[in-house]
C-alpha cells in the first residue's frame, strides 16, 4: 500500500515525465498579493502566468502546494475534526498549462493517471461539468467512455472556480468516486450530495477569464489549465479508508497525540485528536513560513488555530503544554518533502510552547465562565454574544473556539450580538485614530505594478544611475508634477536605491534633473520603500525646479551611508553565525534592522547572554573580518542553496533562483563561515567591516534577546569614547590607565575607613573630648544633676551611643541630648539612678519634641527618643527639657 509520501512523489514524477517542470511549493504567505490571506490553491503562485502579467519560464508545471483554508473565501476551519475530509492545512497536487494544452490534454492526463497509474476502478468514477460546457462533456464521453448519466451538469458556482473575489477563473470539471452504498449520501447535484458516499478528489479548472474588482470579467490571453487534487483525499481512497484521518500520515500524528495524553482516540476524544493532528500541521507550516501568533491579520488566524487546538489538548486532560511535543513527529513525517519544516523546527517548538503557556493562564478560567454561562442552556439554545465577547476580550478566546466549545452541547452563539459588542469596542478604539490612507495607497501601487512591471534595481553594482521618472504620487494619488517644497513618492524605471526589505533600511541620497522647461531641478531622497513586491518607491523632497514624469533623473545614493549599511548588514550575518556557534543551534533570527548607523538583531535564546559569551562572539566576528576574504554572492536554485547549508529566512519567496551570500571561512576547519539567503547589499570583502563591537544586550520578549552592535568608524568612535573615560580617570588619579581599577578600589576602601573615623571623631567631640563645650560637665537643676547638650551635625542614630557614654559618667541624673543634622532635630533623654523616681524620660523627650514642632517621643521611662522636623530649633528643644525638670 502506497504511503502519502509515495503518492505525492508518484504524482510529481508522472507529470515530470509528461514534460512538466516540477516546482517546489511556494510559502503559505502569498508573495505580492495583498488580496489573499494565505495560499489556498496550487495555482496561486502562478497567478501572474495565467493573467499574462509575467511570462512563465515553462509552458507546463506541476507541484504539491501547501494550502491553508482558514479565513477568507475558502474557509474550512469550522468543519475540521468533525468531517472525514476537511482540513485547515492540506497539500494540493496540481498540473498547470500556461497557454499550452487545454481541456483535452487535461482530461486525458488526469484519466490516465487515476485509472492506469493509480489503478482506481473505472466503474466507480463519475464527473461533473459546468452546465453549459458541452465541450468538456463530449471529451469525457470520448476519453473515459462515460455514458451521460456519469457526466453530471452543474449550473452553480460549484463548477465555476475562482481563486478569490478577483483573479483568474473559469468553468471546472470535478472527478468523484463512489465509495459505496454503505456510506450515506447522493451523487453531486442531488439533495443529499453532502454525504460521504460520493467523494470529490480532483478539480480540473479550465482557466479562461480574469475577474476584476469592478465586476468586469475579461478573457485571459490564452486558455490555460489549473488542476487541484487533494493529496489527503486521494491517499484515503487509495488506502481504502473513508476518512483522511485514517491514512498513514494522520494515524502517525494521532498516535503521537494519544501517546502524549494517554487518552485513546475513541468516542468523544476522537474529534479532539483529529483537530490536534490537523491544526498541528497548519500551525507548524505557518510558523515555518514566518507567521507568528498575534492579534491581527495572518498572525491572528494562526493564533485562532493554535488556541482551538489547545482547548482540545485541555479537553484531553493534558497537564503540560502538548502541541510542541508533537512537532518532532510531524517534522519526521513531512520534513523530507518540505525541508523548510525541518529548518524551522526549533522555532516551531518554541512558538508553540510559548503560546500554549500563555494561553493556559486564561484558558481554565475562561472555560469555567463558559460552563457557568451554559449550565442552564439546552440543546438548540443560543449562548449570548456578550458572553462570547467577554471570553474573547478578557480570556483570549477566539470566537471560533467558543463556537467549537459549545458545539458539543448542541448550542450556537448569538453572532449578531457578538459582532455588535466587538463593533462597540472598535468604535471606542477608533476615537483618536486618523486614517493614514496607506491601505488605499498600497492597492494603487499594485495597479501601477500591473501596468509598468517591476523596478530594475541596479544598486548591487553601482550607487549612481540615470533613470526615467515613471510615476509621481502624493497622498496616495498619481499627480502630474511636483514643485519645490513638495514631498512626493517617485517611481523610476531603474534605480540604484535599495528599498527597505529583509531588515535593511531603504537608501537615502540625491536626485538631479533637467525639467521639460529646460530648468534644472534638484531633490533629496529621504527614504526608499518597497511597494507591490518589487517596486522601489522613493520618498523625494523637491528642493528646486519642477519634477514631472518623463524626466531623466540622475539618482545618487548617499555613498557613505550605503557603505556603512553594507558593513552593518554583512556583520549581521557574521553575528548570526557566531551566535549559533557560541550559544547553540537553537538560535534563530527573530528580526533585524540594519541601517547606516547600527545593527539591531533579535534572536531566540532563553537567557541573557553572559559577558564571556559576548566576548567570544565579538572575537569570532572580528576574526572573520580579519580574514578579509571576498564576499561571494551567487544565484542558486533554492534546493542547492539549502543543500549548501544556507540559513534561510522563513517566509522568503523562494523563486526559481535565490541570492546566496557567503562570508568568510569556518574558524575551526573546513567550509564557509556564514551562508545565508539574502537580497541585501553587502561588503566586497569582510575586511571592509573593519571592526565589530556589541554595545548592548537585552531581553525584548519572552525567549527573545536583542543585540545592538556597531561596525567600522562608528565602532571606533564608540571605543574611543570608552577609552576617553578611562583616560580622563587616569589623568585625574595620576596613574596609568591599567591601574585605574586598582586605584578606584583603594579609594573606595579609604572612603569607608574615613567615614568610620569621622563618626568616631564626632562622638568623641560630643562627649567632651578635645576640650569642646561638652567638657563643662553637668549642671544642677531642681536638685538633680543634668547633662544637657545641643549637638550640631549629630543625627538621631548617633545620639544613642553618646548617651550611653554619658550614662557611665553620670550614675544619678538626667542626660538630655538634642542633635541636629540634615535640617532635622533628634532628641535622646536618659534618666539614671535615683532620678528615675522623679523623672520620666519619655515625658522629657516629648517636651523637647513638641517645642521643636514635632509630635511625640517613644521609649521607656529611663530612656526615650524622638524626632522633630526643624533642626534650627534645637536650643529651644533643650530649653523645654530644662523647663520641664524645673517645673
Ligand atoms: N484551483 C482549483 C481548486 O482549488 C484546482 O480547486
Amino acid at each position: 500500500m502506497a504511503t502519502l509520501n509515495e503518492i505525492r512523489t508518484h504524482f510529481l514524477d508522472y507529470f515530470g515525465r509528461k514534460d512538466h517542470a516540477v516546482v517546489a511549493s511556494a510559502p503559505l504567505v502569498p508573495q505580492n498579493d495583498p488580496t489573499l490571506l494565505f495560499v489556498n490553491a496550487g495555482m496561486v503562485p502562478f497567478k501572474n502566468y495565467f493573467t499574462g502579467a509575467e511570462t512563465p519560464p515553462w509552458p507546463r508545471a506541476a507541484s504539491s502546494q501547501k494550502c491553508v483554508r482558514a479565513g477568507g473565501k475558502h474557509n474550512d476551519l469550522d468543519n475540521v475534526g468533525y468531517t472525514a475530509r476537511h482540513h485547515t492545512f492540506f497539500e494540493m497536487l496540481g498540473n498547470f498549462s500556461f497557454g499550452d494544452y487545454f481541456k483535452e490534454g487535461a482530461i486525458e492526463a488526469a484519466w490516465t493517471l487515476i485509472t492506469k497509474e493509480l489503478g482506481l476502478p473505472k466503474d466507480k468514477l463519475l464527473v461533473t461539468v459546468y452546465h453549459t460546457d458541452d465541450e468538456a462533456a463530449a471529451l469525457w464521453r470520448k476519453i473515459a467512455g462515460f455514458s451521460d448519466d456519469r457526466i453530471i451538469r452543474i449550473p452553480t458556482s460549484d463548477n465555476f472556480w475562482s481563486m478569490g473575489d478577483t483573479g483568474p477563473c473559469g468553468p471546472c470539471s470535478e472527478i468523484f468516486i463512489d465509495q459505496g452504498p454503505e456510506l450515506q449520501g447522493g451523487p453531486p447535484g442531488s439533495p443529499d450530495e453532502d454525504g460521504d458516499r460520493f467523494l470529490e478528489f480532483w478539480n480540473l479548472v479550465f482557466m479562461q477569464y480574469e475577474q476584476f474588482a469592478d465586476g468586469r470579467r475579461e478573457d485571459l490571453p490564452k486558455p490555460s489549465i489549473d488542476t487541484g487534487m487533494g493529496l489527503e483525499r486521494v491517499t484515503a481512497i487509495l488506502q481504502g479508508v473513508h476518512s483522511n484521518y485514517d491514512t498513514d500520515l494522520f494515524r502517525t500524528l494521532i498516535a503521537a497525540s494519544v501517546e502524549a495524553t494517554g487518552v485513546k482516540a475513541e468516542g468523544g476524544a476522537q474529534p479532539s485528536h483529529r483537530v490536534i493532528a490537523d491544526h498541528l500541521r497548519a500551525m507548524s507550516f505557518l510558523i515555518a513560513d514566518g507567521v507568528t501568533p498575534s492579534n491581527e491579520g495572518r498572525g491572528y488566524v494562526l493564533r485562532r488555530i493554535m488556541r482551538r487546538a489547545m482547548r482540545h489538548a485541555h479537553l484531553l486532560g493534558a497537564e503540560e503544554p502538548l502541541m510542541h511535543r508533537l512537532a518532532p513527529t510531524l517534522v519526521s513525517e513531512m520534513g523530507d518533502a518540505y525541508p523548510e519544516l525541518r529548518r524551522a523546527e526549533p522555532a516551531i517548538v518554541d512558538t508553540l510552547r510559548q503560546e500554549e503557556e500563555r494561553f493556559r493562564v486564561t484558558l481554565g478560567r475562561g472555560l469555567a465562565l463558559l460552563d457557568e454561562a451554559t449550565a442552564g442552556l439546552n440543546e438548540g439554545d443560543v449562548l449570548s454574544g456578550e458572553t462570547a465577547f467577554k471570553l474573547y476580550d478578557t480570556y483570549g478566546f477566539p470566537i471560533d473556539l467558543t463556537q467549537d466549545a459549545v458545539r458539543a452541547k448542541g448550542l450556537t452563539v448569538d453572532l449578531a450580538e457578538y459582532d455588535a459588542a466587538m463593533e462597540r469596542q472598535r468604535e471606542m478604539a477608533r476615537g483618536a485614530w486618523k486614517g493614514s490612507g496607506q491601505v488605499a495607497a498600497a492597492a494603487e501601487w499594485f495597479a501601477i505594478r500591473d501596468r509598468l512591471g517591476p523596478t530594475d534595481f541596479v544598486g548591487y553594482e553601482t550607487t549612481e544611475a540615470i533613470a526615467e521618472l515613471l510615476v509621481l504620487t502624493a497622498d496616495g494619488r498619481e499627480v502630474e508634477a511636483a514643485q519645490g517644497g513638495q514631498t512626493v513618492q517617485a517611481l523610476f524605471d531603474r534605480t540604484p536605491f535599495y528599498a527597505e526589505s529583509g531588515g535593511q533600511a531603504g537608501d537615502q541620497g540625491e536626485a538631479e534633473w533637467t525639467g521639460s522647461d529646460g530648468k534644472s531641478g534638484r531633490g533629496r531622497v529621504l527614504d526608499t520603500q518597497k511597494q507591490a513586491g518589487d517596486l522601489h518607491v522613493h520618498t523625494l523632497e523637491v528642493l528646486e525646479g519642477t519634477l514631472a514624469p518623463g524626466a531623466r533623473v540622475r539618482l545618487a545614493v548617499d555613498a557613505e551611508r550605503r557603505a556603512s549599511t553594507r558593513a552593518n548588514h554583512s556583520a549581521t550575518h557574521l553575528l548570526h553565525a557566531a551566535l549559533r556557534n557560541v550559544l547553540g543551534h537553537h538560535v534563530t533570527q527573530k528580526g533585524q534592522m540594519v541601517d547606516g548607523e547600527r545593527i539591531r538583531f533579535d534572536f531566540s535564546h532563553g537567557q541573557p547572554v553572559t559577558p564571556e559569551e559576548i566576548e567570544r562572539i565579538e572575537a569570532e566576528v572580528n576574526a572573520v573580518i580579519r580574514q578579509n576574504l571576498p564576499a561571494q554572492t551567487k544565484s542558486m536554485k533554492p534546493q542547492e542553496a539549502i543543500e549548501a547549508g544556507a540559513m534561510a529566512l522563513f517566509g522568503e519567496k523562494y523563486g526559481d533562483s535565490v541570492r546566496v551570500l557567503t562570508l568568510g571561512k569556518a574558524l575551526d576547519g573546513e567550509g564557509d563561515y556564514s551562508i545565508e539567503l539574502c537580497g541585501g547589499t553587502h561588503v566586497a570583502r569582510t575586511g571592509d567591516i573593519a571592526l565589530f563591537k556589541i554595545v548592548q544586550e537585552q531581553g525584548v520578549a519572552a525567549g527573545v534577546r536583542r543585540i545592538e552592535a556597531l561596525t567600522g568608524e562608528a565602532a571606533r568612535r564608540y571605543l574611543l569614547e570608552q577609552a576617553g573615560v578611562s583616560k580622563t580617570l587616569a589623568e585625574q588619579f595620576k596613574v596609568p590607565v591599567a591601574e585605574v581599577t586598582a586605584r578606584v578600589e583603594a579609594l573606595q576602601a579609604q572612603a569607608r575607613k574615613l567615614e568610620k573615623e569621622l563618626a568616631d571623631a564626632k562622638r568623641q567631640l560630643a562627649m567632651g573630648g578635645g576640650g569642646g563645650a561638652a567638657a563643662a560637665g553637668p549642671e544642677e537643676i531642681a536638685g538633680v544633676k543634668v547633662m544637657a547638650r545641643v549637638m550640631d551635625g549629630v543625627g538621631g542614630k548617633d545620639l544613642r551611643p553618646i548617651a550611653e557614654e554619658f550614662k557611665k559618667q553620670l550614675p544619678d541624673g538626667v542626660i538630655a541630648l538634642v542633635g541636629s543634622a540634615d535640617g532635622k532635630a533628634a532628641v535622646t533623654v536618659a534618666v539614671t539612678g535615683e532620678a528615675q523616681g522623679r523623672f520620666n524620660a519619655v515625658e522629657l523627650a516629648k517636651a523637647a519634641v513638641v517645642a521643636m514642632g514635632g509630635q511625640g517621643a517613644g521609649g521607656r521611662p529611663d530612656f526615650a527618643q524622638g524626632g522633630a522636623p526643624d533642626g534650627s530649633k534645637a536650643a529651644e528643644g533643650l530649653a523645654a527639657v530644662k523647663a520641664a525638670l524645673g517645673g
